[in-house]
Order: structure tokens, then C-alpha cells, then sequence
């Protein structure tokens, strides 16, 4: 079904890329997810909120076929001829159809240079590798003069720039993010955003968990909270940060800052 965002600041019309519905999860006996459903719609920044432990990185699990266990329905590309059933894939298929997932810590390899990781994340066609890597350092210019560099050197914020890079190789259509900005001074959080937009102005699709929810919803079109497992509230982004619940709730004023000295 079509979904417009006339609210969302810029105005999307989209089909529906990433399908999650009634979405169970467990690890052993513990359950976790306890239902939850979420679109993504084609072209969209979607945010994925919610406080620690409500299962956010579960769910991406989940969607990315990681030592979960999980059912319900998950469909990549639903309403296309070709609709792909994540629920019976692995990791490294899922990323073959189209989907990459960045996990909360970057996994890149500290050993190899910003190069090397680039090329391992390369998949299908090797040819394409170098072509590859130019358009990505397109897209994260901040990466050209490092390409020698050893990963091991790199800042908190390269090092998440490689992370996402590397998952970019493989040209995805959705790519998904884990707290992209955890550990980051704030001033390199808000070049992380930044290139999350730029990303998405290339055409990629993005599902992204974020505690900095003000600011994730600042650039994302739509947002989802979890809570306990299971879907809270969700709506335009522009709505969400309006919405004097949802305010309460999970924007809190300013409880959750440090404290400045
Ligand atoms: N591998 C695991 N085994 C058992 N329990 C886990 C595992 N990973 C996460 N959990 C539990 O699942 C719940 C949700 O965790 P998580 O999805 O990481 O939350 P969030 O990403 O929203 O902070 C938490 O209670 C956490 O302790
Ligand atoms: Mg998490």
C-alpha cells in the first residue's frame, strides 16, 4: 500500500520495502519480542526507538537472521513478484537480496587497512570491487585519504564511518543501522547523521536504532518505539516530536544528559 508522509517535512510517496509483522523473538526460554511490527517504506529513513533493553537490537537481529530465534513475518520487497522471506535466511543471504546490517559495534577487521575492509565487505561480482570502493568514498569522502590507513588507527568516528562503508560495498537497497552514534562525541554524531542522510539521498533505504531520538528523528521520515518487546508509539517523525506522550515518554527534557560542568 502506498504511504505518504505529508507530514514527515519532505514529502515521500513510497511502496513498502521492509515488511515486519507480528514478529516473535526469543533467546532460550527468555522472550522478548512479544509481536512487534514495523514497515519500511521504499526511500525512507526510519527510526527505531525505544530505551535499553526494549529490544531494538533483537528485532534487528531478528530481520538479519542472527542467533535469535524468531517467527512471524518478515518480507523484504513485499509487494514485488520477487518477495524475499528473510525468516528462512542467513546472515550472509540476507545480504546477498539486498539488506546490510551495521551492528552497534562496527565489525571491522583493526588488523587490515581501510582498504582491505572495504574489499572484504565487496561481495558477488569481484571485479566490481574497485569501482566499488569509489563510489562509496563518494558518498564518505572522509574515507579517500585513510584508504592505507590500518583500521586499528582510525578515531570512534572513521571507525564507524569504515563500519558503514564496509556495509555499503555491498550495495544494499535497505541498510540497517545499530545506534550508529553510540560512543561519539557530539560533534562527530551530528557527521554521522549527516552521512546517514547522504546515504539516503543515493537512493538506500534505512532502518535506524538510535538513543539520540531527537536527533534521529530530526532526519528520519518516520519513527517507531518499542517498549518491552512490543510496538508503543509510532508515526511521522514530525508528529513524534510534537506529540506530548511521546514527549514524556521517550523525549524527555533533558533527564538523560550528562550533567555540564
Ligand atoms: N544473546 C542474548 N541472550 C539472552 N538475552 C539477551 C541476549 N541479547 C539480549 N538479551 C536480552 O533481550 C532484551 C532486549 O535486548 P536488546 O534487544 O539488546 O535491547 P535494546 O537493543 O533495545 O537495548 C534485554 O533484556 C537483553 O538482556
Ligand atoms: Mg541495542
Amino acid at each position: 500500500m502506498p504511504v505518504s508522509y505529508a507530514e514527515g517535512g519532505a514529502a515521500i510517496v513510497s511502496d513498502t520495502i521492509l515488511s515486519v509483522s507480528d514478529v516473535r523473538a526469543r533467546y532460550g526460554d527468555e522472550h522478548i519480542l512479544k509481536g512487534v511490527s514495523i514497515d519500511v517504506p521504499r526511500g525512507s529513513i526510519v527510526a527505531l526507538l525505544g530505551p535499553n533493553g526494549s529490544g531494538k537490537s533483537t528485532l534487528l537481529k531478528a530481520i538479519y537472521g542472527l542467533n535469535v530465534k524468531r517467527s512471524g513475518t518478515i518480507l523484504f520487497r513485499p509487494q514485488g513478484r520477487e518477495a524475499v522471506d528473510l525468516l528462512r535466511l542467513k546472515p550472509h543471504e540476507v545480504t546477498a537480496h539486498g539488506v546490510n546490517l551495521v551492528p552497534q559495534l562496527a565489525n571491522i577487521f583493526p588488523d587490515l587497512s581501510v582498504y582491505e575492509n572495504l574489499e572484504i565487505g565487496s561481495i558477488g561480482d569481484r571485479k566490481r570491487t574497485v569501482e566499488r570502493i569509489e563510489r562509496v568514498v563518494g558518498v564518505l569522502p572522509l574515507l579517500r585519504h585513510l584508504l592505507r590507513r590500518r583500521a586499528a588507527t582510525l578515531s570512534g568516528g572513521q571507525r564507524q564511518t569504515l563500519g558503514i562503508a564496509r556495509a555499503l560495498m555491498s550495495e544494499p537497497e535497505l541498510l540497517i543501522l545499530d545506534e550508529p552514534s553510540a560512543g561519539l562525541a557530539p560533534n562527530i554524531v551530528d557527521g554521522v547523521f549527516a552521512q546517514v542522510q547522504e546515504i539516503n539521498r543515493r537512493g538506500v533505504s534505512l532502518l535506524i536504532v538510535e538513543q539520540k531520538a531527537r536527533q534521529c528523528l530530526a532526519i528520519a521520515h518516520y519513527g517507531y518505539v518499542l517498549d518491552q518487546g512490543r510496538n508503543q508509539i509510532d508515526g511521522p517523525s514530525a508528529r513524534l516530536l510534537e506529540d506530548p506522550e511521546m514527549i514524556r515518554l521517550y523525549l524527555g527534557a533533558r533527564r538523560r544528559q550528562p550533567e555540564s560542568h
